[in-house]
């Protein structure tokens, strides 16, 4: 108990200090502005953001984006996206503006709006794919005319305190930085041109600033021992333990029970848990040169299909991945040199989408991985992962002394209490 009590706290102070994300570094999301021309009193911008983070995507219903003008600007036109309200412009007699407000919040279209309205990259319903799963998909557009604006790149102030709901928050965005301009290439690719001024914003994430407790939790199970290690207890928070539903309620057959809300609220079914997605790992076979570990991800959310889905584990055996049944696999590789991260996710049209809870709401795959003589063992929960990431969020893994145990070997290994001693004394270090 003790130490589940120290992991917590370490989860806790870690997720709270760690500015970035220690499996994805350089991930970001970045918001650059092309100045395209200038006009009698602003100019017209190309805004793009890409989402450079490998495994963490913007799923629907999709990115909110917002701003703080430096003086009086207002939007005369949008092109690929829209403001959600267009504020006071009882100013203007003739031509009004789409939005006259000081802090204007931006959406992205719909698919399928007309063509007119369309602006390349734009229009997918704000859902941005991680870089590392599809980079053409990661990316979105949209076009802006700025009125009461300065009207060259000396007298232009750039936007303030930009903010990026993802739809959760979660994101915090730096100031907006003057770029070298980015280059173009005409379509027929023989002329390049140039933004007359262009400026970035970043924006990172934090899952600590998104939610209080974790949204996905782990857990174990192996060939060589029949212990099932399940999550953690209220590994997600049992605030809401009220409000889920049995699988056997009549609750579930009411028409629109599935239809998703728009802040997102789930409907959980009743786990001892309350996760909306628990990933399990399990030793499956042990060969002579080669092991075999099953993953399977369930939902227990009966108001949301997860598109797009994504799982990222990190495991010392990864630098050895032989093959990988029915998941795509991608390696994760941070740091340059420590290969012991990867990047699964579902199939194009087989099983990208993870169903809402019910007979269907599960993906399963295996992985096979060659054993690297120097390091491999069953002893001391070795097979097991190290950190599960579901979707760009850690996953709750049990404590370590109630992973599934090899036979005959020491429940509460000596390596296990001593790499944990040694961690919480360095935090207690440093934090002096
Ligand atoms: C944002 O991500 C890209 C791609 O990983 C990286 O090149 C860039 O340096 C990052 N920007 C910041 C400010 O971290
Ligand atoms: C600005 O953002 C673009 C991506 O939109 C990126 O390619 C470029 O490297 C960024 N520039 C700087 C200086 O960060
Ligand atoms: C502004 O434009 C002038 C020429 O039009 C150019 O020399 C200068 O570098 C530009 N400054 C910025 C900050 O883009
Ligand atoms: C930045 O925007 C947020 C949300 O729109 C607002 O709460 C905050 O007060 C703003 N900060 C400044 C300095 O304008
Ligand atoms: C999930 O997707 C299936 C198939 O596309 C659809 O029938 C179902 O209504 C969706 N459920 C939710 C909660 O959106
Ligand atoms: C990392 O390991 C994978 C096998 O899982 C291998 O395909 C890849 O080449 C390795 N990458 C590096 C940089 O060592
Ligand atoms: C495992 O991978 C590492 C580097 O990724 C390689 O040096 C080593 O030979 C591999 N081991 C086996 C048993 O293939
Ligand atoms: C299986 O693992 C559990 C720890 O989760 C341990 O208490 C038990 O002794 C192990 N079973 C055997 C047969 O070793």
């Amino acid at each position: 108990m003790r130490f589940f009590i120290a992991a917590l706290f370490l989860y806790v102070l870690l997720s709270s200090t760690a500015a970035y994300d220690p499996l994805d570094p350089n991930g970001n999301i970045t918001i650059k502005w092309d100045i395209m021309s200038w006009t009698p009193d602003g100019y017209v911008a190309v805004v793009t953001m890409n989402n450079f983070q490998m495994f963490r995507h913007i799923m629907s219903p999709g990115w909110t984006l917002g701003w703080t003008w430096a003086k009086k600007e207002v939007i005369w036109t949008m092109v690929g996206s829209q403001t959600t309200e267009q504020g006071d412009c009882s100013k203007f007699k003739g031509n009004i503006p789409h939005c006259c407000k000081k802090t204007p919040t931006v959406v992205d279209l719909l698919p399928g709006v007309p063509y007119n309205q369309q602006f390349s990259n734009c229009c997918k319903g704000g859902v941005l794919a991680a870089w590392g799963q599809d980079p053409v998909a990661s990316v979105s557009a949209f076009q802006v005319s700025v009125g009461q604006a300065g009207t060259t790149n000396k007298t232009v102030k750039l936007p303030k305190n930009f903010t990026l709901l993802g739809p959760g928050p979660g994101y915090t965005c730096g100031p907006a930085k003057i770029v070298p301009s980015t280059n173009f290439l005409t379509p027929d690719r023989r002329r390049k041109t140039q933004a007359l001024m262009t400026w970035n914003v970043t924006c990172t994430y934090s899952q600590f600033l998104a939610r209080k407790h974790p949204s996905c939790c782990v857990s174990f199970s192996s060939f060589y021992n029949e212990t099932i290690t399940s999550c953690p207890s209220c590994a997600c928070g049992c605030e809401n333990k009220h409000k889920c539903i049995k699988p056997e309620s009549k609750l579930l057959s009411v028409v629109g029970v599935n239809t998703p809300r728009k802040d997102n609220t789930p409907l959980l079914q009743c786990t001892h848990h309350m996760c909306p997605v628990r990933v399990h790992w399990h030793v499956k076979v042990n060969y002579k040169d080669y092991w075999r570990a099953k993953i399977a991800i369930t939902n227990f959310n009966y108001r949301l299909n997860y598109t797009q889905w994504t799982l990222v584990v990190q495991h010392p055996n990864l630098n050895n991945v032989t093959q990988v049944f029915s998941f795509d696999y991608k390696p994760l590789v941070p740091y340059g040199s420590i290969n012991d991260t990867g990047m699964f996710y579902g199939m194009k049209f087989y099983n990208d989408l993870l169903m809402e809870a019910g007979q269907f709401g599960n993906v399963q795959s295996e992985v096979l991985l060659q054993k690297d003589k120097d390091t491999f063992t069953f002893k001391e929960g070795w097979a097991f992962p190290r950190k599960v990431y579901f979707n760009g969020e850690e996953c709750m893994l049990p404590p370590p002394e109630s992973y599934p145990f090899l036979p005959n070997s020491a429940p509460q290994s000596r390596a296990f209490l001593t790499t944990f001693i040694f961690c919480v004394a360095f935090v207690f270090l440093t934090m002096m």
